[in-house]
């Protein structure tokens, strides 16, 4: 067996990436205990000892992910095979994998030719930032997309193209007439002033002998666009107007290259599309498509102008996206159409959705046919917009007469409901799809079991991902907001891996999180930094230190650490600077402590910032440690070894109460582990006490929810815990999905019976934070955990905690080092679980039984151990050691329920 799943930075075969990100993974497909990688610089004499670039040789290893390439320097722009083969514990070696490639990006200054070039006067009568608006700012600050072309002549047939392109704005790249690539909204959302992100795209089928034409339409993306709640700046974050730069990279049989870059041979002209912005939405005339524009033997008429020029700045840096792109994952048919009475359809998709509607239509000249988009209904059946607050979400079209297709480009709107007016004749529901739009991120997990209600929980958290995994990882995707904000994602973020693999996604982003970064050190509330300019808030900020643990513990990936650790070192540093007594009391910037919390925010606010203080410690400590930096290691240590005791003198009573009792001082305390090993069982009792006394409800906001379960779980209240997630009342994530919820909300009241919506001031029913209860599906309902230490799932802790009404349960994880699965199911009396590990892994796995002594293997073997369940008075558990395979277990159940007591 060879090694299958070659990829590099996470990516398959990319063709632009930093020789800094260079790390090569594989999946050995069976045992192995070594490695030999071996890179090649030619692929055409692959494998030609001539053009070997870099052999390891057989390196005595089992692992298999994120290898660090350490060969001789990779040429800017340089094509590489690789291949791989393992060794197994026998010392027999596999047979080389199937070849994959990488590139390696272009120079980021020196590397590119052209110049930014762009329309001129498109934007001539943008509404400045700070100037007094006529009366319609957003109008006035919308102007037309650029379309861009060039034409040129090959000689000679081709033998490889490449086009690395790039926008400040966004572009959709055209080659003699056809798209160039997939992806939707190039090139992403970075902090355009420090750095910007380019694709790279092979063109070598589209490319011809002969004239050709490359060809670009551009918007104001979030680089001029509206983005965030600043109206002030009616768009225009970056700059006015659009530019692109493309370089074109033609490569022939005999070895001559031909380049065509962005310069002052180019042509633009405004065209059909009248405006298009993330936000407002867009405006088509489709009588203004300039046919054929983008394909030889176009005839440039009169609107066409030379395009402006602008040199490149040095201190920008144009670097190859580490993301994944951003792309149509899926096409919804209506679930239901209504008719409004004052004319119009209301298209129901079911389903809050990111994305935006295509419709086929049918009408005379002129007519114009108008989409608003909004993800809930009034009462009167009409669609409600008012929490979309400025955005207007509405996309219109001017019909050429003849059937055409409409589909707007250049924006996004977060919705379930569609408004359509203006269509000429009736409306077909074969005629309407909605598109699925959003950072395609590869499935990672499944989940299924015997309630319904679990099932729908998940598919509702993993759309609340699909919605706001856009570039950045969003608040919401539909009003004026949709920015980066540290707390949700840092919340979330585990649950986020665990449902789809954001090993790339999440590297993309903590870039910009370093750019964020203020010169004092403080990360901020949201990256890229847009308008909130101050130090991140307690649990926002942290994200910085937060999210690249997660990503080493998830992915096992050093790499990361590694490039971050200056950054998360300087966070450390800012906040101790300001707080030298090791209370976290100062330097709390916007402080919004346990965020939209239900009942008074009574958790005091320095006690949520000392808390994460000391987890920050701690994981930083633990990623010193696993990239060998022992002195800081023990540094980090002792540090949260002082924050710890300031936090027990300040905020833990001797009988183990937590000042202010809020379930989330509970939550942070002990899953932080700032209380006295000998009050964690007093403290946690105390926690229930506080769910009992709110009737069996939860009082967590956006950071408490995260921890509360997996306290409770791990403290022994798995029932309390259970009873949590199943609460129907108000506020749970049950009250939320009764309520017609299909992504979770952003607030727990996001409609009540007595009071309806929410103030429309803040009412996204698409905000993932709470939805970060995922974690606990994965690691206690399904029992699939790392143990204490392990990262990237080299040592399995399986350990189920079955509850609810639930007989069975079961559900995957695809690892960096291959899938996991867990299933359990009681039946009568027996308890049963079945668990798949991968190659390479050990696992211990631990069976919940009443009468652990009696569970028993497949093979009718004892447990290695068995000892009391953490926690659960009364409850055994059966603990087994096993390497790869499938392994099933079973025994007396833990309670004639089969659950917790
Ligand atoms: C955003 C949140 C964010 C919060 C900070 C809100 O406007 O939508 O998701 O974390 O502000 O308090």
């Amino acid at each position: 067996m060879s090694p299958t799943g070659l990829r590099c930075a996470h990516l398959v075969n990319p063709l632009a990436v930093a020789p800094d990100r260079v790390q090569l993974s594989w999946l050995p497909g069976g045992r192995q205990d070594g490695y030999q990688v071996q890179v090649f610089h030619n692929e055409r004499w692959f494998p030609a000892p001539e053009t070997l670039h870099w052999d390891t040789g057989l390196v005595g290893s089992v692992y298999s992910a994120d290898i660090p390439y350490d060969g001789p320097a990779l040429a800017r722009g340089g094509r590489y095979t690789w291949r791989v083969r393992i060794r197994d514990s026998t010392g027999s070696i596999s047979d080389w994998s199937d070849p994959a490639t990488f590139e390696v990006e272009l120079d980021p200054i020196g590397g590119w030719q052209g110049s930014w070039i762009g329309l001129d006067g498109v934007r001539a009568n943008v509404t400045p930032p700070t100037g007094a608006g006529p009366a319609d700012p957003v109008a006035t600050a919308l102007s037309p997309a650029p379309y861009l072309r060039r034409a040129f002549t090959v000689d000679k047939p081709v033998v490889s193209g490449r086009l690395y392109v790039t926008a400040l704005g966004l572009y959709e790249a055209r080659l003699n007439g056809r798209r160039i690539g997939d992806a939707c909204l190039t090139p992403g959302w970075t902090d355009y002033n420090q750095r910007v992100l380019y694709q790279a795209y092979d063109v070598t089928e589209l490319l011809r002998v002969g004239e050709n034409v490359l060809g670009a339409i551009l918007a104001d993306g979030w680089y001029a666009g509206f983005v965030g709640f600043d109206a002030k700046r009616a768009g225009a974050h970056y700059g006015t107007a659009p530019e692109l730069l493309a370089q074109l990279a033609i490569t022939f049989a005999d070895g001559d290259e031909q380049r065509v870059v962005t310069d002052q041979h180019w042509q633009a002209a405004a065209a059909a599309i009248r405006h298009a912005d993330l936000l407002m939405g867009s405006r088509t005339d489709l009588r203004l498509e300039p046919q054929g524009w983008d394909s030889p033997g176009f005839l440039v008429t009169d609107g066409w102008r030379p395009v402006r020029c602008r040199g490149r700045s040095a201190s920008v840096l144009l670097v190859a996206d580490p993301g994944p792109p951003i792309r149509v994952t899926e096409e919804t048919r209506p679930a239901g159409i209504s008719r409004l009475a004052g004319g119009g359809w209301i298209v129901d998709f079911g389903q809050n959705l990111p994305g935006w509607v295509r419709l086929r239509a049918d009408g005379p000249d002129g007519t114009v046919v108008r989409v608003r988009h909004g993800e809930v209904l009034d009462a009167d059946g009409g669609l409600y917009t008012e929490n979309l607050r400025t955005a207007r979400q509405t996309d219109e079209y001017v019909l050429p007469g003849g059937p055409a297709v409409l589909e707007p480009r250049f924006t996004q709107h977060g919705f379930r409901y569609a408004e359509i007016t203006g269509y000429p004749g009736d409306l077909d529901p074969a005629d309407v799809v909605a598109l699925v739009v959003h950072s395609d991120i590869p499935v990672a997990g499944s989940f299924d079991c015997s309630d319904s209600w679990l099932d729908q929980l998940f598919r509702i958290i993993d759309w609340g991902q699909r919605g706001n995994f856009i570039s950045v990882p969003t608040d919401c995707p539909q009003r004026d907001e949709r920015m980066g904000w540290l707390g949700d994602a840092q919340i979330f973020a585990r649950t986020a891996c665990y449902n789809r693999d954001v090993a790339a996604f999440f590297a993309k982003w903590l870039d910009d999180v370093a750019d964020a970064q203020l010169e004092s050190g403080a990360f901020t509330d949201v990256a890229p930094r847009l308008t909130l300019r101050g130090p991140g808030a307690p649990a926002w900020g942290d994200a910085g230190v937060i999210v690249p643990w997660t990503m080493w513990k998830m992915y096992g990936d050093t790499g990361l650490v590694r490039r971050h650790f200056g950054a998360m070192t300087r966070w450390m540093d800012f906040i101790e600077r300001a707080n030298p007594d090791y209370l976290r009391s100062r330097e709390l910037g916007n402080s919004y402590n346990d965020w939209l919390m239900p009942g008074a925010d009574d958790t005091p606010h320095e006690l949520l910032a000392t808390a994460y203080w000391a987890y920050d410690a701690a994981l930083m400590a633990e990623m010193a440690s696993a990239i060998g930096r022992t002195d800081d290691a023990a540094g980090y240590r002792a540090l949260r070894a002082k924050i710890a005791s300031g936090f027990t003198d300040t905020f833990v009573a001797p009988d183990g109460r937590i000042l202010s009792g809020t379930q989330t001082a509970y939550a942070l305390g002990l899953f932080m582990d700032l209380v006295p090993a000998e009050l964690r069982a007093a403290a946690a009792s105390h926690l229930v006490t506080a769910i009992r006394a709110a009737d069996w409800h939860l009082t967590t906001g956006f950071v408490g929810v995260g921890y509360l379960l997996p306290v409770l779980s791990s403290c022994g209240y798995s029932d309390v815990a259970w009873r949590l997630l199943t609460q129907r009342s108000f506020p749970s994530w049950r009250y939320m999905a009764d309520h017609g919820a299909t992504t979770i909300w952003e607030r727990w009241d996001g409609w009540t019976p007595g009071d309806g919506f929410q103030s429309p001031l803040m009412n996204s029913f698409n905000h993932y934070a709470l939805g970060s209860v995922g974690e606990w599906l994965y690691r206690y309902v399904l029992g699939i955990d790392q143990e204490d230490g392990s990262a990237g799932f080299a040592r399995l802790l399986l350990r189920p905690h079955p509850g609810g009404s639930l007989s069975w349960a079961r559900g995957s994880y695809r690892s960096v080092r291959g899938v996991i699965r867990a299933g359990w199911s009681v039946a009568g009396n027996r308890f049963t679980f079945q668990v798949e590990v991968p190659p390479n892994v050990t696992a211990s796995v631990s069976v919940p039984s009443g009468n652990a002594a009696e569970v028993r293997d497949a093979a009718g073997n004892a447990p290695a151990l068995v000892a009391s369940f953490p926690g659960e008075p009364g409850v055994q558990e059966a603990v087994f050691h096993v390497g790869a395979g499938v392994h099933e277990f079973s025994g007396p159940a833990m309670t004639a329920s089969g659950h917790f007591p």
